[in-house]
This record gives C-alpha cells, structure tokens and sequence, in this order.
C-alpha cells in the first residue's frame, strides 16, 4: 500500500461540475499513465470508502493533476479542498496503460470523464515517437474538456451526442477509416457501453487496451470489491480485480455483460 502525503496546490473548474484538482507530494512517486489516486474524503468516518481517481497529468514525480466530475458526496468534499490543505491519498495504484516503443500510431477514444487518463498517455506516447490521434465524445458542448491539452500531442476529433460542439455522435460515429487506418494500436477509458462497442468495433482489426471503472473497496486487491469477468488464456473465465489486475486491460480479456 502506497500512503502518500499531499497538499492541494490548486483547483479550478474545466468543465460543467467538472475540476482539475493540482496535488504535491511531500516526496517523489513513481507513476504511469492510466494508474488512478485512491482519495480519502471527509473529515470523520461518514465516507469509510476511498474514491478513485485517474492520473490526468504528471508535471513531474511529485506535481499531478486530477480531473473529475463532481458527482455524490464525496467528489462534493473534494471540490471544496483549497490550496495548502492536507490529502490522504493511497497510489498511484493498479496497472496503467502499456507503451508500446515501435507503435508509428495510436488511437486513443475516451467518453466524458473517461477522458482525463489519456491526457498523459498521449504526452507518453509522443515522447517515445508515436503519433497520437484522439476521438473524444461528451454529452454537450458545455461538458467538452481537455481537447487543448490533447491537441498539443496530436489530433483530435470530438463528438458531442447533441452536435453542439465538433460533430454529433457518438465517438464509435468517428471511428471512420481515415481515423482507424493505419493505427497500431488503441487505448480507451470511458463508460462501459463504449467499451463494449469498441471491443466489437476495434478488437479484431487492431491490438487495444480498455480501462474499466467499477466501483472500489480497498483500492490494494484484498476486497474483491471490483471484481470484473476476464477470459483466460486456457479459453475459461476468471474474475480479476480492477484495482490491483487493472484498471487497464487487454481488450480482447475483458468480458463484457
Ligand atoms: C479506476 C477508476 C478511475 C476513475 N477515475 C476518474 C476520473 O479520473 N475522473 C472522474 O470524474 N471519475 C473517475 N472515476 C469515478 C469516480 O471514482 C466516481 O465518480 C467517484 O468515486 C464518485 O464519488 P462520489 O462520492 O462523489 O459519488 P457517490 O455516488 O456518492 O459515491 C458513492 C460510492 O460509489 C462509488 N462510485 C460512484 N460512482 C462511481 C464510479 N463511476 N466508478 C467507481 N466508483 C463509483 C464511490 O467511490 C463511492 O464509494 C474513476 C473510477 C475508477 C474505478
Ligand atoms: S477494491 Fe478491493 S480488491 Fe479491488
């Protein structure tokens, strides 16, 4: 278990009931994109569980950014944090995004606040020479984030269900041949459903990895609180924890109900 000692040192909000919240860490951690912070929330025992979030950004060992939607009790505590208070923050934890040194492209498809996580995969990515296109959806122009960050490591294309910011759709509607032919290999994080259509759409015409949100107990493997159904290499089932297994997964493992 990894306990580290943090301080906000700033938050804003970047999107509707969305925050980037900023932490520093007293000292260095080791991370990689795709790993998520388990948050304690709360001052007394009202929360008893953590909540995860996703590594958006690394400014360096100690420096990163959180985006999250505020949504229940406890992203509500957290958007009140203010610079200078105290975090109890377990992470980074769970096994992040996979690089690949020899990939020329990749595809990276995030939906609403699956967004945040590819933001530093697509830094990791152009760093190591691979070219990085992104197809991002969200429900409306007033939910639409981190499109700048993205576009300075690559392309983006962005979707919105209504149309009212880039075109309408969903992100499986951009999956056209001009964005898919000639990726390596693609990356995704969002709402089940679009996972789902990803791993029919994508699965057999290239490698992927997927990124599951299921709730989480412990964060450190010991609940079982975040079981997910995984296909084996014998052709069997088995149930793998998110937290500790994942949250990042190779595509063709994960079964989907
Ligand atoms: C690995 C991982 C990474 C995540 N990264 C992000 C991120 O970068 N940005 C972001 O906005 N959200 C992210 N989430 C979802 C985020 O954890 C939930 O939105 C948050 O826990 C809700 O807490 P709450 O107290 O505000 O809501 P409540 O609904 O009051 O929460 C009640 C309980 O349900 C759990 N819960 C509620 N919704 C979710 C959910 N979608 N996934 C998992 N647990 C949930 C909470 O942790 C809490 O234990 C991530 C989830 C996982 C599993
Ligand atoms: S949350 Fe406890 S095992 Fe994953």
């Amino acid at each position: 278990m990894r306990r580290v000692r943090v301080r906000v040192v700033d938050q804003h909000s970047v999107a509707r009931n969305v925050c980037r919240l900023w932490i520093e860490a007293e000292s260095p951690v080791s991370w990689t994109p795709g790993q998520f912070f388990h948050i304690r929330v709360g001052e007394g025992t009202e929360h008893v569980l953590r909540r995860p979030i996703s590594l958006c950004e690394a400014a360096d060992d100690r420096r990163f950014a959180l985006v999250y939607r505020v949504i229940g009790a406890g992203t509500r505590w957290l958007a009140d944090r203010r610079p200078g208070e105290p975090l109890d923050v377990l992470g980074p934890l769970g096994k992040g995004f996979p690089l690949h040194s020899g990939d020329r492209r990749a595809l990276l498809v995030g939906g609403g606040v699956g967004v945040p996580p590819l933001v530093q995969l697509a830094r990791e990515l152009r760093r190591q020479g691979t070219a990085v296109i992104s197809v991002v959806g969200f429900r409306e122009a007033a939910d639409v984030m981190l499109v700048e960050e993205l576009a300075a490591r690559g392309q983006v294309r962005v979707v919105t269900e209504d149309g009212s910011a880039g075109t309408r759709g969903r992100v499986t509607d951009a999956l056209t041949n001009d964005v898919v032919d000639g990726a390596d290999r693609f990356y995704a994080c969002g709402p089940t459903p679009m996972l789902r259509a990803l791993q029919e759409r994508l699965g057999r015409r290239m490698p992927g990895y997927v990124s599951l949100e299921e709730r989480m107990g412990c964060g450190i493997g010991v609940c079982m609180g975040c079981a997910h159904l995984c296909r084996t290499p014998d052709g069997g089932t088995a149930y793998r924890r998110v937290c500790t297994d994942g949250p990042v997964f190779p595509v063709e493992e994960v079964v989907f109900s």
